[in-house]
């Protein structure tokens, strides 16, 4: 469900009509939708009713801060991975008592800076960094409360390089080794050890794996708790997945994976701390782009659209699917051909669609490639020495551009010449 439809021809995005969006910003750029947001994050607060649950919106899906202060008002809190993810969930206002820090390989410095600005908690996903946080938080009279990442070895069932919960991933600690980790733990000073963290993968569309992975984390905490260990919140990640496609089925409701966790964690007397990226954001955003060329191969045509890989990696890096729909709504009606939607850039693998049978564009046509609210801008690079996209969040018939596009005197300034290849 979004707020991306036709008005009056035109392709909107709420009540902003994306031709004099282009117009005005240029192509291409992002267009995210508040109301599609806020309704996301309600649906998903709604179906969590009754149960003691917070929301950490995962940033790494979505880092622009006024997504981030969006989601803010609305009562989440973030799961960030990197110092840079923390520093921008607190430039958009964000308490720190809502951080969840999480992530394979944080750095000391990392840690440092989390500590002193009082995150929730750390999801910790090794003994070695059990033992440097407890290191750093000692050092600095701090207590660091601590989940601890255990991987489940639970096939996700999504794409290879989005599933994180089996054993030959590099996430987590083992599942048998917990317990004796929350042992170890114990024992370390400047730290609280009081929770359980599972994250099994992304875009997941089944609910099986998540029922899978929650069983062993519900037996765990029961295990740790006749140990004696205090287990007050349990970390269930992100993961459920979002419709792509028109054409098939969409994935399992918020309100059948909230009666999951009832059903299978409900009894524990826990918080329960969840970290959606995609399902909050991933429909809420688009990438609209404008055809530069058509041009006729040996069987299909290709598409030639200013927007590239570098602008959205997903269907490069994991043959994502995205809708490509027209911006002027006569272009659906119209005649159809088989064709690849392709950027400019000097790669093979550069394409927003692979042989898809689509409209006939036109060169200066406007496209929207759909969901891409979620893994698209914080994905996007310079490759090709090429401008970042820019960023519009709309609200309404008001939008506002949330991060412009940046100058190629900025970029190219970014390089410094060696000393003696300076002057010429
Ligand atoms: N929590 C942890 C520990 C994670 O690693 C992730 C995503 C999330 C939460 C949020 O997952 P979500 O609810 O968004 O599925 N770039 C890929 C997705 C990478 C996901 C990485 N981790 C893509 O474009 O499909």
């Amino acid at each position: 469900m979004h707020h991306f439809a036709y008005k009056n021809g035109a392709l909107h995005a709420e009540d902003v009509s994306l031709p004099q969006l282009a117009a005005e910003i240029g192509t291409p750029f992002y267009c995210y939708s508040t109301a599609t947001l806020e309704r996301h994050y309600r649906v998903l607060a709604e179906a969590f009713e009754g149960q003691d649950a917070v929301i950490c919106f995962a940033v790494k899906a979505n880092s622009n801060q006024s997504v981030l202060a969006t989601m803010a008002r609305l009562g989440a809190g973030m799961d960030v991975v990197s110092e840079g993810e923390l520093r921008r969930a607190r430039a958009a206002g964000v308490a720190a008592g809502k951080i969840i820090f999480a992530g394979v390989g944080k750095s000391r410095e990392e840690m440092a800076y989390a500590l002193r600005e009082g995150i929730f908690g750390f999801n910790v996903e090794s003994e070695p960094e059990l033992t440097l946080l407890s290191e750093v938080a000692s050092g600095l009279g701090a207590t660091a409360r601590v989940a601890l990442r255990v991987n489940p070895d639970v096939d996700a069932k999504t794409h290879a390089k989005i599933s994180t919960g089996k054993s030959e991933n590099k996430f987590g600690i083992p599942y048998l080794d917990a317990v004796r980790l929350y042992d170890v733990a114990r024992g370390l000073p400047g730290l609280e050890v009081s929770g359980i963290h599972m994250h099994i993968g992304s875009q997941i569309t089944d609910l099986a794996p998540f029922r899978d992975a929650f069983r062993l984390m519900r037996d765990l905490a029961l295990a740790l708790r006749r140990e004696g260990h205090r287990i007050l919140h349990l970390d269930i990640g992100g993961g459920l997945g979002i419709p792509y496609r028109s054409d098939e089925d969409a994935p399992p409701h918020p309100e059948a994976y909230a009666a999951l966790v009832r059903e299978v964690l409900g009894d524990l007397d826990v918080r329960i701390y969840l970290e959606p990226g995609r399902m909050i954001v991933g429909n809420a955003g688009i990438l609209v782009t404008r055809v530069l060329y058509a041009k006729a191969g040996a069987g299909k045509r290709f598409t030639i659209v200013d927007a590239a890989m570098n602008d959205l990696l997903r269907p490069t890096l994991y043959e994502a699917h995205h809708e490509i729909w027209p911006v002027m709504e006569e272009r659906a009606s119209g005649t159809t051909g088989l064709q690849d939607i392709v950027g400019p850039v000097c790669e093979t693998g550069d394409y927003l669609a692979v042989e898809r049978t689509l409209p006939i564009f036109e060169p200066g046509d406007l496209l929207a490639v759909m969901s891409a609210g979620a893994y698209g801008a914080v994905m996007s690079s310079t490759y090709n020495t090429r401008l970042l996209v820019p960023e519009i969040l709309v609200r309404g018939g008001e939008h506002a551009l949330v991060r412009p596009r940046p100058s190629y005197e900025a970029l190219i300034g970014l390089d410094r010449p060696a000393p003696w290849l300076a002057g010429g």
